[in-house]
């Protein structure tokens, strides 16, 4: 069965890199259509080269814009291309816009549309990604939940049993392809005069943080509070959105908290390896931190990735510069010998071996 998957950030790439190995290691026909929604080179390209993906077939060049105009403008490149292409499923994975896109896409066209990463909910319909999941997630054949949590979730939403497989979700297998690699090559230590253990790693980025000026002031202030009571720097690799927040704004960023250019995904690995902690509001990163057995202070009220609670691998800290600190001194206080929850590393395995098997096409209930 032929499979085209659609992709256009960041986080996409990384997670549907084992997807996109796994097809060729099956000799599995497969086409790559890239939205152009992530066009900077430290947001994508960089990952198509360093993790060894051929290039698009498709790149659509989207780029940036409000919600309905990227959506729009996707939707109606990505149909031209699956009218060209013609495949039998698609696969889309997350929450982002290019996900949105691609489902609907499918819908429009009656293509099977497979979720990687389904049924992930924050329960904060103010978040956009918490929007495009439920949607997905509704709009597709094959829902690929990777913990029962998430199955559970899907359940609860009325979607049928026989729909969703539990897989796994495939950052571990990224974080297994890539760690001993990350550890042994990396120069990033010394790129940024670092010791494993004696620095923390900041990300935030998330729509509802960096774009209110208050509370992405007050995280700031929270980060530089823990820096400098622990007497560590903090590393901020800043994701763009973020970085045209902080020249908006006019935000100072504390002493001890260095901001730099995004990273690689080894270099990035590696770093998040030997971090003392990890503050951040990106999904993909509390996940990371979890599997990596590094303790995670999530700088928002809620998270789509409970398992990292319930295996005390993450607290949520909010924005509130005390609470960030506390956060900080709840997760250093814990021992990191947590399970992983979120399965074994053979999630595209599990994935593309579903998609082969299903000779009869699934069908949406009702
Ligand atoms: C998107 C996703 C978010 C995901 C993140 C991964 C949606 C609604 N949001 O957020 O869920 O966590 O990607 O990183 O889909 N920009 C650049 N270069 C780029 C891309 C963006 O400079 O290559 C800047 C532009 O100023 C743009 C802003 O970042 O307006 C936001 O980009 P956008 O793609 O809308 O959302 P992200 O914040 O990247
Ligand atoms: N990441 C990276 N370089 C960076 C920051 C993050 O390679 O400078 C990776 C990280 O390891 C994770 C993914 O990007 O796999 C997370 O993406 P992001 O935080 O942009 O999106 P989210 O997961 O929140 O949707």
């Amino acid at each position: 069965r032929e499979i085209a998957i659609v992709l256009g950030t960041r986080p996409e790439i990384i997670k549907l890199a084992p997807i996109i190995r796994e097809c060729e290691a099956q000799s599995i026909p497969y086409t790559v259509i890239h939205t152009g929604q992530h066009y900077s080179d430290s947001l994508t390209s960089v990952f198509f080269e360093e993790l060894s993906l051929p290039k698009p077939e498709y790149e659509l060049s989207v780029g940036s814009g409000t919600h309905g105009q990227q959506t729009g403008q996707m939707i109606i490149d990505i149909e031209a291309v699956l009218l060209e292409e013609e495949p039998d499923v698609v696969l889309v994975q997350g929450d982002t816009n290019s996900v949105l896109s691609g489902a609907i896409a499918c819908c429009k066209l009656s293509i099977e549309l497979g979720h990687v990463e389904a049924g992930l909910r924050s329960r904060d319909r103010e978040m956009p990604e918490e929007r495009n999941r439920v949607l997905a997630d509704h709009a597709s054949e094959y829902l690929f939940a990777p913990t029962a949590q998430s199955k559970r979730s899907l359940r609860e939403e009325g979607i049928d049993d026989d729909r969703i497989h539990v897989t796994g979700n495939t950052v571990v297998d990224a974080v297994r392809q890539h760690k001993r690699v990350a550890m042994a090559e990396t120069s990033v230590f010394d790129d940024y005069d670092l010791t494993r253990g004696e620095y923390c790693l900041l990300t935030a980025h998330r729509a509802e943080t960096v774009d209110d000026e208050g509370r992405f002031a007050s995280l700031l202030e929270g980060v530089g509070r823990v820096a400098e009571r622990l007497d560590q720097d903090v590393l901020y690799p800043i994701h763009p959105r973020a970085a045209n927040a902080v020249a908006e704004f006019g935000l100072e960023i504390p002493d001890r908290v260095r901001t730099v250019d995004p990273l690689d995904y080894i270099d990035f690995l590696a770093l998040e390896s030997g971090a003392t902690l990890i503050l951040t509001d990106s999904g993909g990163v509390q996940e990371e931190a979890c599997i990596l057995g590094v303790p995670c202070v999530t700088l928002r009220e809620n998270t789509e990735r409970p398992e990292t609670l319930a295996v005390d691998a993450n607290v949520l800290a909010g924005t509130d510069p005390q609470s960030i600190y506390e956060g900080a001194r709840e997760m250093l206080d814990r021992s990191p010998n947590w399970e992983n929850p979120f399965g074994d590393g053979d999630a595209a395995a599990r994935i593309v071996d579903v998609i082969r098997q299903s000779e009869t096409p699934a069908r949406v209930a009702g």
